[in-house]
């Protein structure tokens, strides 16, 4: 399944282009003297969430896993020593602690002359970089006379001490002792073994273990190889903390920033909320420490040039979770709570909450100009609250640009609701969200040049091309994905006075321990690896220019053929079909009886089986499909007929199948069996092409036809025509192109991709009265869609720079297959395309 849905869909559309079309000369024409709209200077940029252990077991350099012992069972990560015949115990304790706000600690005692001692895994171990020297601090006491000496050492996975130290507790009162460990050896599952030398009781607090070389040498930092990733991006922003951890599982589970600067020791942990999400991957030991706080993430926003972009908690939990609300007259709190983060971030350093910025060491505001009001919600619940918020924010800071969300999907009911409302409400910035299959992109690179453009501005705020459209672990960063998102980019930046900003999500995984795929950047223990979609982000973000030039492509148009499998389906039901016909003209293209089995038909998912000649469909609780026939079936007629048994909805009935969660089906008893609807499914996402109210009884078999005549689909339920749609044929092309005007004078920089397999050789044309001269040219390309980094070879499908013969007003360009060119063309010879 590596070979990806665009040969599946768009392969498959382009050998039904007709020679014609498919060999129509390409030609790019850009504008140069016609300025389109300034782009944003903050356009491209990063989206930073605490999922895959991206800040604590990342970014956050902390190696001790639970060094407070603050996770609810106090001991995690934590085993005494030695393993099978401990000469001591450990046990966890709580009160009488160092402070109050860290009420827990460990004892150990140890029992016997040989010593005891406890060990530490780490985030699946601690990366150690030979040579390099690694801090710790502990808080200790001794509670019983005794050798009392601590020696703390890096243990291998193999059993080697790579670095030691000795500490001795002396007193009865807690102290704060530190030690020094130098590496001798590189290891990426290496442990912190601390053994208590005698006889003796010890008590242990906040144990903690930094590398000394962090993001910018701070002390407790980053870790300094994930940051420079981040730097070299070059993003325009950054989004934090989230991501559903913004609104938690439920709301005392929120993520709340007052409870994230300050002393470390008095930052609260809180479960994260990808701890049990998704449930095929639960991570039992995922815990944020909020040891990267808020102001940490304003300072590293100022130290890679990104503006901030906050989001807060808007009064209501994760609505995939509990969903739970605030009551509207009990909202002034999360309000107050983004009027004193403005502050924090711009006050003066009189103020309440500048003074706590001053203190932490940066007198000198932050300079937020914008804020995200919820992250991913919808309902008019949302409406109500962000309401209230935009009232009190804008009555004192009218200057903050606030981001309000259009909910997870960029197409469905709960967005259709969510535009016309935040329109109503004079929104600044609203924040789309889409996770689809890699055709959704080539397709939709046309999306924004419909948008109304006095309306409020788009911010384009997680996006991510998924091979397989689910969590998976098959589901990879290709250059498949990479080429589909830079070729959807195209489209947002032509369209940049609408689309204000746009940030692929998430940002980090780790490669042994992640929630999600894809990302944009993998992380061992020890090492980094940008995605072939990280190189693509990076070449926006580092040739993003000053203004929109318009730009012209002909010759590039395929029509795909309005062709593809049948399916039958339910959702959330138990139904059986019977009767099944497919036919043509007057021929039949396909007929199942199901008397004896359900040859030809392949399920995706559900529980089928045949049974007294019919296909039944037992599991109530799934979206369950099965397909039949050939993708290059067009103008047919579908007859069948279907039994509802139990659950609740009615039935899914398929047509112009192409994979990959592109498809288009009559929905019968659909929304909770009150209507009835065609949808078009592109890439994994849907959209309601029409809807009528209707419901499916059980117990009864219908007769259904569904008749598709080129584009059109008509849809009959025992005789009557119910509903019929024109399905919109998925726009795809050949090339795709977006132009800005750069910063030095004269200069313009095209953005090409090529997603197909063939090289395409257009015509240049810089149609303005100074035409360009030279120009370098940087190519992120590779030899399959299937190419993709890895942690072992990081640099696969990298930029290339190269040079450009023969600039001129118009010229001829060859673009590699699969591929991604940023032309950088001057009137000079000075610039060079930026990698
Ligand atoms: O990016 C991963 C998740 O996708 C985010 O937490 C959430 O906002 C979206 O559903």
């Amino acid at each position: 399944m590596k070979l990806s849905i665009v040969l599946t869909v768009a392969l498959a559309a382009i050998s039904a282009l007709g020679a014609a079309t498919a060999s129509a000369p390409l030609a790019i024409t850009v504008h140069t003297d016609r300025q389109g709209p300034e782009i944003n200077p903050a356009m491209w940029g990063i989206f930073f969430e605490d999922i895959n252990f991206g800040a604590d077991g990342g970014l956050y350099a902390e190696l001790v896993k639970n060094g407070s012992f603050d996770f609810p069972n106090p001991l995690m990560g934590w085993t005494g020593l030695p393993g099978n015949s401990p000469t001591g115990s450990i046990s966890a304790r709580e009160g009488d602690s160092f402070s109050p706000s860290k009420p827990h600690y460990t004892r150990l005692i140890s029992t016997s002359d040989t010593g005891f001692g406890v060990s530490n895994e780490g985030f699946s171990g601690m990366g150690l970089h030979e040579g390099e020297t690694y801090d710790l601090s502990l808080r200790a006491r001794a509670v019983e006379a005794g050798d009392n000496k601590l020696i703390a050492a890096l243990v291998s996975a193999s059993g080697q001490v790579l670095a030691s130290a000795e500490m001795e507790i002396r007193g009865s009162q807690w102290e704060q002792r530190t030690g020094v460990l130098l590496a001798k050896a590189t290891e990426a599952k290496a442990s912190l073994r601390l053994t208590f030398s005698g006889k003796g009781t010890v008590d242990l607090a906040t144990v903690s273990l930094f590398p000394r070389h962090t993001w910018k040498d701070r002390p407790g930092g980053l870790r300094a190889d994930m940051a420079q990733m981040l730097a070299d991006l070059k993003p325009g922003f950054m989004r934090f903390p989230g991501g559903c951890i913004v609104e938690g599982s439920q709301l005392d589970r929120r993520y709340q920033w007052k409870n994230t600067v300050g002393p470390r020791d008095e930052r609260k942990l809180l479960i994260n909320r990808w701890n049990y999400e998704f449930k095929h991957r639960p991570a039992p030991d995922y815990f944020q420490s909020f040891g990267l706080g808020f102001f940490e993430f304003f300072q590293l926003c100022e130290d890679i040039g990104a503006e901030a972009l906050p989001i807060l908690n808007c009064g209501m939990a994760c609505q995939f979770n509990s969903g739970e609300l605030v009551p509207m007259d009990q909202l002034e709190p999360f309000i107050q709570d983004a009027l004193d983060l403005i502050e924090f971030a711009n006050g003066a350093p009189e103020t309440v909450w500048g003074s706590r910025r001053a203190a932490l060491g940066h007198p000198s505001p932050f300079g937020l100009k914008m804020m995200g009001v919820g992250n991913e919600q919808w309902g008019p619940q949302y409406i109500e609250r962000y309401a209230a918020f935009a009232k009190a924010l804008k009555a004192r800071y009218p200057a903050i640009k606030l981001v309000s969300a259009a909910g997870p999907s960029p197409a469905d009911d709960r967005f259709n609701f969510l535009w016309p409302k935040l329109r109503e409400e004079r929104a600044d910035i609203v924040d789309e969200h889409c996770y689809a299959n890699p055709i959704w992109f080539l397709a939709s690179t046309h999306r924004y040049d419909q948008y109304d453009r006095s309306g409020p501005k788009v911010f384009m705020g997680e996006y991510a091309a998924q091979s397989v459209f689910v969590v998976s672990p098959s589901n990879r960063n290709t250059l498949e994905c990479a080429l589909a998102e830079a070729a959807f980019m195209t489209g947002l930046e032509r369209n940049a006075d609408v689309v204000r900003m746009a940030s692929y999500a998430p940002l980090f995984a780790h490669a042994e321990r992640w929630q999600w795929t894809p990302d944009l950047i993998w992380v061992d223990n020890l090492r980094v690896c940008g995605t072939p979609s990280y190189y693509a982000q990076q070449l926006f973000c580092r040739n993003r220019g000053k203004a929109v030039l318009p730009v012209e492509v002909s010759g590039a148009q395929i029509e795909p053929q309005p062709a593809g499998r049948i399916g039958l389906g339910t959702f959330q039901t138990s139904a059986e079909f019977k009767d099944v016909k497919v036919t043509r003209g007057g021929g039949e293209l396909l007929r199942s009886d199901f008397s004896a089995s359900s040859e030809g038909w392949s399920p995706s998912a559900g529980n089928w089986s045949v049974k007294d000649g019919a296909l039944l469909q037992t599991d109530s609780l799934a979206a369950a499909f099965t397909f039949a026939g050939n993708q290059s079936w067009s103008d047919y007629s579908l007859a069948l007929k279907a039994r509802k048994l139990a659950g609740k909805e009615g039935f899914l009935i398929v047509v112009r199948d192409a994979g990959s969660g592109t498809r288009v089906q009559w929905n019968l008893g659909g929304w909770g069996n009150q209507a009835h609807g065609i949808q078009l499914l592109l890439g994994g996402q849907e959209q309601v092409l029409e809807r009528v109210p209707g419901s499916i009884d059980s117990g009864r078999f219908y007769d259904i036809k569904l008749e598709l005549h080129g584009a059109k689909l008509d849809c009959y339920l025992d005789g009557k025509l119910i509903q019929s749609a024109q399905i919109p044929p998925p726009r795809v092309e050949r090339l795709y192109a977006s132009a800005v005007r750069g910063e030095a004078p004269g200069e313009t920089i095209i953005k090409v991709v090529n997603p197909w397999p063939e090289a395409a050789s257009a015509t240049l044309t810089c149609d303005g009265q100074m035409p360009p001269t030279s120009g370098t040219a940087v190519v992120l390309a590779g030899s399959a869609l299937s190419d993709e980094n890895t942690l072992d070879a990081p640099t696969k499908v990298m930029p290339i720079n190269e040079s450009l013969d023969q600039v001129k007003g118009s010229f001829r360009y060859s673009f590699r297959p699969y591929s991604l060119t940023v032309l950088r063309l001057t009137r000079q010879s000075l610039n060079r395309a930026s990698r």
